[in-house]
């Protein structure tokens, strides 16, 4: 059973903090260029949903395991033309079958997951031959002076933020994922502290 503050307070700061006007602006690098079959890993409040391009995608399925969460997607999904299904549970085991999505999207979720190794494989295994996966991140800073302090701070802040880590390499991992890596992308986000203000993103084939 989750604790009242990882039911009520980190929603609320997950479904606040992830909509930032700068952090919208980097959605807009990634999400747009989902296409077809689409899943999100982690879909939160669904702060993607407004970015799919209606002309490309056919349908989107969500899965995260905050119910809090869910229930603001569902709010957002409502009475949008584009086919939503919106699922509980983690991405560590996806209900899903093998090699049947021509996208997936993970946007500010494998800094929060328990195993990000095994979510990368999961969304591998999901995703068609050929297929693309998405992907935008907040992570470990390349510069000592930042890394050092995310190393410290990282133990509090996770217990805080719904397990999210400061220190996890996006990019390294899905290259270790057996996914090819093709356009990435990575900066420092301006006007926002170095701690968490490295980004990265990019996409992958399968
Ligand atoms: C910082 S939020 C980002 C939400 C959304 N992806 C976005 O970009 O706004 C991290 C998300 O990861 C989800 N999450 C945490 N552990 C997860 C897991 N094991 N599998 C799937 N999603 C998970 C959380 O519930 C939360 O919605």
């Amino acid at each position: 059973m989750a604790s009242w503050w990882d039911r009520i307070v980190v929603p609320r700061l997950i479904a606040c903090g992830c909509t930032q006007k700068e952090l919208m602006e980097l959605r807009h690098k990634v999400v747009p260029k989902a296409h077809g079959k689409v899943l999100e890993i982690g879909a939160g409040g669904g702060a993607n949903f407004p970015l799919y391009d209606r002309t490309k995608v056919s349908s989107l399925t969500g899965i995260d395991p905050s119910p809090e969460l869910l229930a603001i997607a569902r709010q957002r999904a409502a009475g949008d033309a584009l086919a939503f299904e919106l699922y509980e549970g983690v991405a560590e085991a996806l209900p899903f079958a093998d090699n049947v999505y021509d996208t997936v999207v993970i946007t500010f979720t494998l800094c929060s997951v328990s195993d990000p190794a095994q979510v990368l494989a999961e969304a591998r295994r999901v995703l068609k031959p050929g297929g693309t996966l998405l992907f935008l991140e907040h992570g470990r800073s390349p510069d000592p002076g930042p890394q050092k302090w995310q190393r410290r701070i990282e133990p509090l802040w996770k217990r805080l933020t719904g397990n999210c880590h400061l220190t996890r390499a996006a990019t390294a991992n899905v290259e270790a994922s057996g996914l090819i890596l093709q356009d990435h992308g990575s900066a420092y986000q301006p006007g926002y502290p170095k701690l968490l203000a490295w980004m990265e993103w990019g996409e992958a084939r399968k």
